[in-house]
């Protein structure tokens, strides 16, 4: 019986390192999976964005399709304080800026809204066609 005890204790410590190994793995393994689409949703968008800019890069995208694609999911809503789409009074204050300067900051980011919006393959000329798209709706 002596000698039992100590085997019990070894094979009850490596019962108890398998399990929380597994469970270890179970919870990385359900939180990179979750965290990957969640993190990066101002991030949760941007795995939207791979899924969606994949599909649409290799041709050439017209103004709406990058505007729908990359800038509708804030713009349309207004998530996070972006200016909505057809707002004149959302947009009035921004246009002073100048369409330039629109452009240059909707290409670096600004505020909440992150580079490029969800469109990360798109050239400064597709972002400057989506920003012309969405001040001819004003
Ligand atoms: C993740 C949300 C989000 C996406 C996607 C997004 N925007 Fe924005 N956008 C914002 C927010 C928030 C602001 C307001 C930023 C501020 O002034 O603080 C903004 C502001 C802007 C402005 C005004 C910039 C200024 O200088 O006042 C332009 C232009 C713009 N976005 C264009 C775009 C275009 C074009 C796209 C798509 C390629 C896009 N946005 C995608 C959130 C977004």
């Amino acid at each position: 019986m002596k000698k039992i005890l100590p085997i019990l204790t070894v094979v009850c410590a490596v019962i108890f390192m398998f399990n929380g190994k597994k469970y270890d793995e179970l919870v990385s393994s359900r939180l990179s999976s979750d965290v990957a689409i969640c993190l990066q949703g101002e991030s949760c968008g941007q795995a939207v964005l791979a899924a969606t800019s994949s599909s649409a890069a290799g041709g050439s995208r017209s103004a709406e399709q990058i505007y729908t694609s990359g800038c509708a999911a804030c713009h349309d809503a207004g998530v996070a304080g972006a200016p909505m789409l057809a707002n004149q009074s959302q947009w009035e204050q921004r246009l002073a800026k100048g369409t330039d300067m629109l452009i240059n900051n909707a290409w670096s980011g600004i505020g909440g809204m992150p580079a490029k919006g969800l469109c990360s393959d798109c050239t400064k000329e597709e972002i400057g066609l989506a920003v012309e798209y969405m001040l001819d709706t004003l």
